[in-house]
């Protein structure tokens, strides 16, 4: 990072004391930081210990005339290789979703040309507010850069989803937007990842589905871009937003995932994080099915699905050099991990559990935002990891598949493009 600018925003949270420790870390690695303090966040820290640790002034005032002759806004929010907003409260997130420009945090974040990093912290109540969740969404789908929130005590004293992601969590993450693309970890390789649920039609008005939001494979295929790689995801229907930098493919049925899938290769790395369907209606109804009064309920024929990953483990000819799978268990789930890993032939597996837990009757994991698995390897080793963010999960595992391909050779899943850019297979999304 030695020899990079950063132009450092800290708006008004009490998390903002932890954004000097940042600023420290970065002096330490050689990076130059140039500080915007909003008014709120003068309540939480002084300009002057910004100016302090930052070794440069503090910009606070939009319309200081000294600071537009000498820096202005735009050459201000130029002059960086990253802008960083730590803390980026729910007010500046949505302020930058709004596109408004009434200080000059928010007119220099409007007049960026240059990757932009948020670190959210806030009330857990306010972070799950919807307001906040479509500001974050329009934000990230706008090729915005996030960290945390973490969870864990808050200041407030209430306990969830918002403190501000800790300052070395905040510095990996800036090292990583920093690097150049060639010296990604994944840098040449194509990677494979498949999100959310399948489809599967009963009639034009129904279908079998699951409770898979798609959150864990997005946030897989978005960590594995941001390391590198050129993504290929494979998603059924969800809301997530599509994950910036990475090429989507739209399917619904799990016969569409598996030609999308086929489509796609050869890959170096597959991450198969779907919920696909197990088994598909054998011949759905052309017309709405019907009641008769007094009639006996339909009676539904299924067939098996194609099994995605077992196919890709298997494909003799063009097997990704890495296969990983999911296991979603609701008991003894090492066990089936372990067994299903064998049996689908894959490399890797996460085991997670899928049990209700009071969910409303739906698997915990489900549409939230957090995780715990277990990563089962090649050899049948377990290593369980804690519970996380599901996009901290996915930077754990993108890193974990970069160290394992570092001696595989570069190019080998590069000829050829797929044919399936960004095509909407079903106009159902
Ligand atoms: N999978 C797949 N294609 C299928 C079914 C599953 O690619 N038709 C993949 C999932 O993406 C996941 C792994 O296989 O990576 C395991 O999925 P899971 O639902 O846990 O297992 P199943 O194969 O469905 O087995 P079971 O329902 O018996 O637990």
């Amino acid at each position: 990072m030695r020899g990079k600018r950063i132009l450092l925003v800290v708006a008004g949270g009490i998390a903002a004391y932890k954004t000097l420790e940042v600023i420290r870390r970065l002096r330490d690695a050689g990076v130059s930081v140039r500080c915007i303090l909003t008014k709120a966040g003068s309540q939480f820290v002084t300009p002057l210990s910004l100016a302090a640790l930052s070794g440069e002034p503090v910009y606070d005032d939009l319309f200081s005339l000294t600071d537009e002759t000498e820096m202005g806004h735009i050459r201000l929010s130029r002059e960086a290789d990253l802008v960083v907003v730590a803390p980026a409260t729910a007010d500046l997130m949505a302020k930058m979703a709004g596109g408004h420009a009434n200080d000059l945090a928010s007119t220099a974040l409007l007049a960026t040309n240059k990757p932009v990093l948020i670190c959210p912290a806030m009330n857990p109540a306010m972070w799950s507010h919807p307001a906040t969740r479509a500001n974050v969404a329009l934000l990230e789908s706008r090729g915005i850069y996030r960290i945390g929130p973490n969870p864990g005590d808050m200041a407030c004293g209430e306990d969830g989803l918002g403190r501000l992601a800790e300052p070395a969590e905040i510095l990996a993450t800036i090292a990583e937007l920093l690097a150049d693309p060639g010296q990604k970890p994944l840098a040449g390789r194509h990677a494979l990842v498949t999100s959310g649920p399948t489809h599967e039609p009963i009639d034009p008005v129904r279908y079998i589905a699951n409770h898979s939001s798609g959150k864990q494979g997005h946030a897989i295929a978005a960590a594995l871009a941001k390391l590198g790689a050129r993504v290929t995801l494979v998603s059924g229907p969800v809301h997530e937003p599509d994950p910036p930098g990475v090429t989507v493919v739209r399917i619904t049925t799990a016969a569409q995932m598996l030609d999308a899938c086929e489509a796609a290769l050869p890959a170096d790395l597959a991450v198969c994080a779907a919920a696909v369907a197990d088994w598909t209606v054998d011949g759905p109804a052309l017309q709405k099915m019907k009641k008769t009064p007094g009639g006996a309920p339909p009676t539904i024929a299924l067939r098996p699905n194609p099994d995605i990953l077992a196919t890709l483990s298997q494909d003799s000819a063009r097997r990704p050099a890495l296969v990983v799978g999911f296991a979603a268990e609701t008991e003894r789930v090492v066990d089936h991990a372990r067994d299903k890993r064998t049996r689908k032939g894959c490399d890797w597996i996460l085991a997670n559990d899928v049990s209700a837990n009071g969910n409303q009757g739906r698997g915990s994991t489900f549409g939230a935002s957090e995780n715990t698995v277990h990563l089962i390897t090649e050899d049948g080793a377990v290593e369980d990891w804690p519970t996380m963010d599901k996009d901290r999960l996915a930077d754990r595992l993108a890193l974990r598949l970069a160290e394992h391909l570092k001696g595989n050779p570069i190019g080998a899943a590069q000829e050829g493009e797929h044919p399936f850019d960004c095509t909407v297979l079903n106009s159902e999304h």
